[in-house]
């Protein structure tokens, strides 16, 4: 056996410990996903920011499992030698039997070991496997279904995987796996069927049944109990992969899914009750300098800033220093991820800016991925417009420095008159000419394939916000995720993210939400639903929370238009707020932080295992729900230095002036402390929910 570490949860700094110890010397953990290294969505995120935490756990003695995609190897991992031999012998031998199967160390944080699978590299068994899913578990899988295939191969392979590993072990092995979502979840199922002796796991991060009906017409939440699930899933021709998930729920030794809303979601479509709810955390980075996150901000918004002034070329009638940058970014799941009400509260926004004649503007940034072919010209063109601008400036700053110089050298002061001179004037009229432009600045930052289409698009045209100049609220639609390599906008999500003012997600079906999470630990006021894990959790957990930034639109008890009113009116108070009462409320927001730390939510994650382990292997493995499983209700409380509502908050000096409204270098530093203190204090253990099938 490979090098284990006895782990205790009492290692966890700073919180609440638990006096049991957990002595993992012989188990090995393998945690099993598609998202691993191959970005989707939210997956993703959990399984990389959380490799740290677990790698500390576990050591040498965690292996993550997901599919070989050429790409993603290239730039995220650095394939080595297994380091286990007993998971050497086992990758061998699948080499030998025709498989692909890759070993290397996963280029994050924590640099954990990631097992890659190359399943189109074994597309010669689907056949086979195909009939044996049919013979054993009664699921058919239609050839049409790309990413059913997909999870047929994978699961096979990852059983295929851990049931050699177990027979290549020499003393009988502890082994852990943990499942992630349907994809992943057949290499469960076949583990329970060929009765390896593996302790398993399924963590859902959404029901395939949920994501379906909520995307249609359905009023999902008040009709819960009543959906005839078999026959949802078959009008949707999603039968194959509702069995598949189901079947994996129902095998796991331990089920979890990542907020209370989706395992009632769990409970009634997949009809089992999850044993425990594994929230989604975060690495925290905290920074020794207090505002430092707020330099950041600056310095993100100024490459913003720029990113704006190429593309409203010609069309630059508004202050940017009055300028606010909202944004909505997430897989493209229209009505799901709230775009819908996003766009129609925009509107409304639009109208109120305007009429009470507001100085503010607002660019709300829509970064979804859709089918495009690339940027379109008149975007790129508006970035070479903007640098060709700025060379121009500096080409005849250069110029005027010389002459300016030349007349210092001997002894004179400039004549002011000739210091521009003939040449100069042509170039700058050359470049003024060159932002001439015809066309309104466009919406869209790429060609859409299927443009006629595209429901953002489609409901811009319906509500009329074409980025006119009498617009006092401008869209962009960048339908790709950012990348710090692209010619357009060279940030990244996290920079981005930094640089903009407040994180729109109005979702619909949002069983966690990573986007407000991420916001918050930036520091960057954000909008959630009391429909999204995070909303509900946050909900849960701060006294106040719109003081820290975190606004929450009720979804579940109002009518779309009742909410979209509420959407509007957040965002139009938003953008009454002078510069200091945003720079209070970004210094509140991230200090909610910690509530969202690995650090902290890790735990959860840890009592799944325990859980699994004690209900596989009883005899070696014994789990006790912790006493403070009772210790409900944690809150933060309302933040102690001013009143809640930061548009409301007064000054603390009687000199202020107007000027200072807007001046960033005020003494807040002492006021932010004084909330500190509250709010550092240790966290209370969260509440473990006993098992609810009993073992
Ligand atoms: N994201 C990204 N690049 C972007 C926009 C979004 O990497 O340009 C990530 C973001 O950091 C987040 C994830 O996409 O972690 C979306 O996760 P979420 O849980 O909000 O929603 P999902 O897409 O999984 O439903
Ligand atoms: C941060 C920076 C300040 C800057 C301010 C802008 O707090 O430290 O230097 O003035 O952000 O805030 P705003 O909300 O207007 O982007
Ligand atoms: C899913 C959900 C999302 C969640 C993510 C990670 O993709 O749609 O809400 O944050 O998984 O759990």
């Amino acid at each position: 056996m490979p090098l284990a570490r006895s782990m205790s949860i009492t290692s966890l700094s700073g919180l609440e410990e638990w006096d049991e110890e957990f002595d993992l010397e012989d188990a090995v953990l393998f945690e099993i996903a598609w998202e691993v290294a191959n970005k989707v969505g939210g997956i993703y995120t959990v399984i990389q920011t959380k490799a740290r935490l677990t790698v500390e756990e576990w050591g040498e003695n965690y292996f993550l499992v997901g599919p070989y995609v050429e790409s993603n190897v290239r730039t995220q991992v650095e394939l080595i030698e297994p380091t286990d031999p007993a998971l050497k012998r086992t990758i061998d031998k699948m080499n030998s039997s025709g498989c692909k199967v890759y070993f290397g160390r996963w280029l994050i944080e924590g640099s954990p070991y990631v097992v890659l699978i190359d399943v189109a590299f074994t597309a010669w068994s689907l056949d086979k496997w195909k009939t044996e899913l049919w013979n054993n578990f009664s699921i058919g899988v239609p050839w049409f279904d790309r990413e059913a295939n997909d999870a047929v191969l994978f699961g096979f392979l990852t059983a295929w995987l851990l049931g050699e590993y177990a027979a290549q072990c020499e003393d009988p092995p502890h082994i852990l796996a943990h499942f992630h979502e349907w994809l992943a979840g057949l290499g469960l199922a076949l583990c329970r069927q060929r009765q390896l002796p593996v302790a398993t796991i399924f963590t859902t991060h959404a029901t395939l049944l949920g994501r379906y009906l909520c995307a249609g017409s359905v009023d999902f939440y008040n009709n819960l109990a009543q959906f005839n699930v078999d026959k949802e899933a078959g009008d949707r021709q999603i039968y194959h992969r509702y069995c598949l998930e189901r079947t994996a729920a129902r095998c796991a030794h331990v089920f979890t899914t990542v907020s209370q809303i989706t395992a009632v979601e769990a409970e009634h479509l997949l009809k089992r009750k999850p044993d425990i709810i594994t929230p989604n955390g975060l690495n925290v980075k905290k920074f020794s300098a207090m505002h430092e996150f707020q330099n950041l901000h600056a310095q993100s918004k100024n490459r913003i800033q720029e990113f704006v002034r190429g593309h409203f070329y010609g069309h630059l009638d508004f202050n940017l220093d009055k300028c606010l940058f909202l944004f909505i970014a997430g897989r493209y799941e229209f009505s799901n991820k709230g775009a819908d009400i996003f766009l129609e509260a925009l509107a409304r926004l639009n109208y109120l800016l305007r009429v009470n004649h507001s100085e503010v503007t607002v660019v709300a940034f829509f970064i979804m991925p859709a089918r495009t072919n690339n940027f379109n010209v008149e975007t790129l063109k508006g970035q070479a417009v903007r640098k060709q601008l700025w060379d121009t400036a500096h080409l005849v700053k250069e110029r005027f420095g010389k002459k300016l110089y030349e007349s210092l050298l001997i002894g004179q002061l400039p004549d002011v008159s000739k210091m521009l001179d003939k040449e100069d004037f042509t170039m700058m009229k050359r470049a003024i000419f060159a932002t001439q432009r015809q066309c309104q600045p466009p919406i869209c930052t790429h060609n859409m394939l299927e443009d006629s289409t595209d429901p953002i698009l489609t409901c811009i045209r319906r509500i009329g916000l074409f980025n006119s100049s009498s617009d006092r609220v401008k869209v962009i639609f960048h339908p790709e995720f950012l990348s710090s390599t692209s010619p357009l906008l060279p940030m990244d999500y996290e920079e981005f993210v930094r640089g903009c003012h407040l994180g729109v997600f109005p979702s619909y079906y949002e069983p966690w939400g990573y986007t407000p999470a991420e916001c918050t630990v930036m520091g960057i006021p954000s909008i959630s639903t009391n429909l999204s894990g995070f909303g509900c959790f946050m909900e849960e957990h701060i006294a106040d929370p719109s003081a820290y930034g975190i606004y929450i639109l009720d979804r579940r008890y109002r009518g779309v238009d009742e909410s979209c009113n509420q959407l509007t009116s957040y965002l139009f108070q938003f953008c009454q707020q002078s510069r200091r009462a945003r720079i209070i409320q970004r210094n509140r927001t991230e200090r909610l932080s910690d509530l969202l730390d690995w650090r902290y939510l890790g735990r959860y994650y840890i009592a799944a295992r325990h859980m699994a382990l004690a209900k596989a292997f009883p005899d070696t493995y014994y789990y006790q729900p912790h006493e403070s499983d009772t210790n409900q209700g944690f809150r933060y409380p309302r933040p102690a230095s001013v009143p809640p509502s930061p548009s409301l908050s007064r000054h603390s000096s009687p000199h202020h002036s107007e000027a200072e409204e807007d001046d960033d270098r005020y003494d807040e530093d002492e006021e932010a402390e004084k909330d500190r203190v509250n709010i550092r204090q240790p966290l209370p253990l969260p509440s473990k929910k006993g098992p609810a099938v009993p073992y």
